[in-house]
């Protein structure tokens, strides 16, 4: 959302001196401060011959304005003409974007079913404005982890990509084998070894209306990204969401429409959580913005909510299974997937999000809440253990290696 410019800038030439302002470009990987003579006019700003246009985000002090960021200003030399390019001005133009961009993720290889191949080049790894995915939401996805060269969890993500598919009213462009097939060769081809693979299916490019008659085909993607977050291990807090939760119909399909989960992440954050959690509609407890929940009981009961009006978390699923050694060890009493009420979850030993992105992460409080004794719980910490060691050691089933 456009911040308003601030009344101390609204006007800043009408005293007709130019005035001095000390400027702070914080998204450029290595920040640039300078102070200098600046006129502005409206909303671009002038410097010595050269006009950018300029969305101020935030200013810290009167002579201290911090926050533009490189994709919000567009250089015009003189003028406000916008520029024609060519093909290939826009490509060194994608790729000096890619080179200059704050985020630090490494994107090594992408497929698109639109050109028919794998590109390693991160400027080409765009798609059509007329997919349906993009412009209506009309698509679906899934991801897997790559670790030591194996993609873990890839049938049964597969599995999954293909009910959120059907769901979603969205052919394959190929049959199942086919499309583990190019997911594989993506990975051999971005030669990443630690990482991640996300694929969607589209219903595809052809025209701009919300109905998909007019789509050339379903449209399938993948981009593989090199793992550079550090594991979190330490216990996080959580909210309680108060941006509604997707109704069942859509809270079990990963489709790509998150606007729910991004705000729901948002307003965590703003309350200084890491996620906030959603109840569903009786007020038990449901997931988070992209993880699922989990407790230990006062009795030492493992409780995880039914997967029916949630996302069927794959982590969690084989969470699950592999909680059952736990049990054997008597670290925990037993499993139960059903009903959890807030009252149960806040008075729970342990509270745990799930997902894979996170694997098993410990939760110290919920809202005001502080969970146990406000440490990580040992049974949160085992899990994250054994599905660690499960990414790098586990059965055939769960681990594909890619012949890179
Ligand atoms: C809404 C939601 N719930 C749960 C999960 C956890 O699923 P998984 O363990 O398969 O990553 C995700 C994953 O992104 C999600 O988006």
């Amino acid at each position: 959302m456009a911040t308003p410019i601030p009344s101390n800038l609204q006007n800043p030439t009408s005293n007709s001196q130019p005035k001095s302002w000390n400027i702070k470009f914080i998204s450029y990987s290595s920040s640039v401060e300078f102070k200098q003579n600046l006129g502005f006019h409206g909303t671009s700003l002038r410097t010595d011959g050269r006009s950018w246009r300029i969305a101020p985000v935030k200013v810290v002090d009167t002579n201290e304005f911090t926050g533009f960021t490189k994709s919000s200003m567009i250089h015009d030399d003189d003028d406000d003409t916008v520029p024609l390019l060519s093909s290939s001005q826009v490509m060194e133009k994608l790729k000096a974007y890619r080179g200059n961009q704050k985020s630090k993720q490494n994107y090594l290889a992408m497929y698109s079913s639109v050109v028919g191949g794998i590109t390693t080049d991160s400027e080409a790894m765009v798609i059509p404005m007329d997919d349906h995915m993009v412009h209506r939401g009309h698509g679906v996805f899934d991801t897997a982890a790559i670790m030591d060269g194996h993609l873990y969890e890839l049938d049964q993500h597969i599995d999954r990509f293909l009910r959120s598919a059907t769901n979603a009213k969205i052919n394959l462009p190929f049959n199942r084998e086919q499309l583990r097939s190019i997911l594989i060769q993506t990975v051999a081809a971005s030669k990443c070894r630690e990482g991640s693979l996300r694929y969607w299916l589209s219903a595809g490019p052809g025209d701009f209306n919300l109905s998909p008659l007019g789509c050339d085909g379903s449209s399938l993607y993948a981009i593989v990204m090199q793992d550079q977050s550090p594991r979190l291990q330490e216990g996080v807090k959580v909210s309680t969401s108060t941006i509604p939760i997707k109704p069942p119909q859509f809270a079990t399909v990963k489709s790509v429409n998150y606007l729910p989960n991004v705000l729901s992440k948002m307003e965590a954050e703003e309350k200084g959580a890491f996620a906030a959690l959603w109840l569903d509609d009786d007020g038990f407890v449901a997931e988070g913005p992209n993880m699922n929940a989990a407790f230990v009981s006062k009795e030492n009961m493992l409780l995880m909510p039914y997967f029916d009006k949630i996302l069927s978390g794959c982590t969690a699923k084989r969470v699950l299974a592999l909680a059952e050694g736990l049990v054997h060890k008597g670290i925990i009493a037993g499993i139960r997937e059903g009903n959890i009420t807030v009252e149960e979850g806040k008075e729970a030993k342990e509270m745990m999000l799930i997902g894979s992105g996170i694997l098993v992460l410990p939760v110290v409080q919920w809202d005001d809440q502080v969970i146990g004794d406000g440490k990580e719980g040992p049974v949160a910490l085992a899990l994250h253990n054994l599905i660690l060691e499960d990414m790098k050691s586990g059965p055939a089933s769960v681990r594909v290696p890619v012949p890179y």
